[in-house]
């Protein structure tokens, strides 16, 4: 399992690659990757007026390092990766960063105002993925962001070649799971599939309005050019903020 979680992390050349040896700014996949995590969480963090966030797959803690250094958020960060969490639990603040499975959280209902959840739910089978979705949204106060592989991918040549991703879906699909989750817990919770090219990504609101998840990926497109990532702007944005709209 080290030798497994190792390669993973380091080896550029291990499925599903582009991690490790790619890293920019301390983060794997691509170049150019980086300003777009970057531009989605500060844009969700200035409009939801957060102060404390969780990164649920939090990897070695790049992400988590960047939110306590740039944003002055409080970050705790989890992973089910021993050698990932040595690596996020030595950064500055990391030492409130712990080992946990996702579906499985050891945090109070509403403990973070803000949960992130980059990249790891894909890895699930569909069922323990929809409880990873009732845990990222009990333990959101304001909203919890999840992010996963676009479902175009699956026919890429990284699809082919990877053998640990089990979700490829798209963010209707994603959307319609946490709405699932949310009605089995009761929970008041909107999901709302968001508009980005090139993953599948979603926003469970709890405390924020529909209206302000589309100034959040309005201002996030924005920061995205700034910051040099290619953003053009999303062929479904019309219709995401008109939905916004419509729901606000
Ligand atoms: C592609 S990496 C993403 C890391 C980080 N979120 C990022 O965006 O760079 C996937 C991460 O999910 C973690 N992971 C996979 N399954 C998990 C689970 N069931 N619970 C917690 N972490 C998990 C892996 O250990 C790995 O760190």
């Amino acid at each position: 399992m080290a030798e497994f979680e190792r390669r993973y992390f380091e080896d550029p050349h291990f499925p599903p690659g582009l991690k490790g040896g790619d890293e920019v700014a301390g983060y794997g996949y691509y170049p150019g990757y980086f300003p777009i995590v970057e531009a989605q969480l500060a844009s969700l963090a200035e409009v939801s007026g957060a102060r404390t966030l969780l990164d649920a797959g939090c990897g070695k803690g790049a992400l988590a390092e960047y939110a306590r250094r740039a944003l002055h958020l409080k970050v705790a960060g989890t992973d089910r990766s021993v050698y990932a969490l040595g690596h996020a639990r030595r950064r500055a603040g990391g030492e409130l960063s712990c080992r946990a499975d996702v579906c499985r959280l050891p945090f109070r209902d509403d403990g973070f105002d803000l949960v992130w959840s980059n990249g790891v739910l894909q890895y699930l089978e569909a069922g323990a993925a929809e409880e990873a979705l009732e845990e990222l949204t009990r333990v959101a106060r304001l909203a919890a962001f999840v992010s996963n592989i676009a479902a175009v991918e699956r026919y890429s040549d990284w699809g082919k070649h990877d053998s640990l991703t089990r979700l490829y879906l798209t963010p209707g699909a994603w959307e319609g799971m946490a709405r699932h989750a949310c009605q089995k817990r009761g929970e008041a919770c909107r999901p709302l599939a968001l508009p980005y090219e090139g993953e599948s990504a979603i926003l469970l609101l709890k405390a924020m309005r529909p209206s302000q998840a589309a100034r959040m990926v309005e201002l996030s497109i924005e920061r995205m050019r700034r910051l040099g990532a290619p953003a053009r702007r999303p062929p479904r944005m019309e219709r995401f903020l008109a939905r916004c709209a419509r729901e606000s």
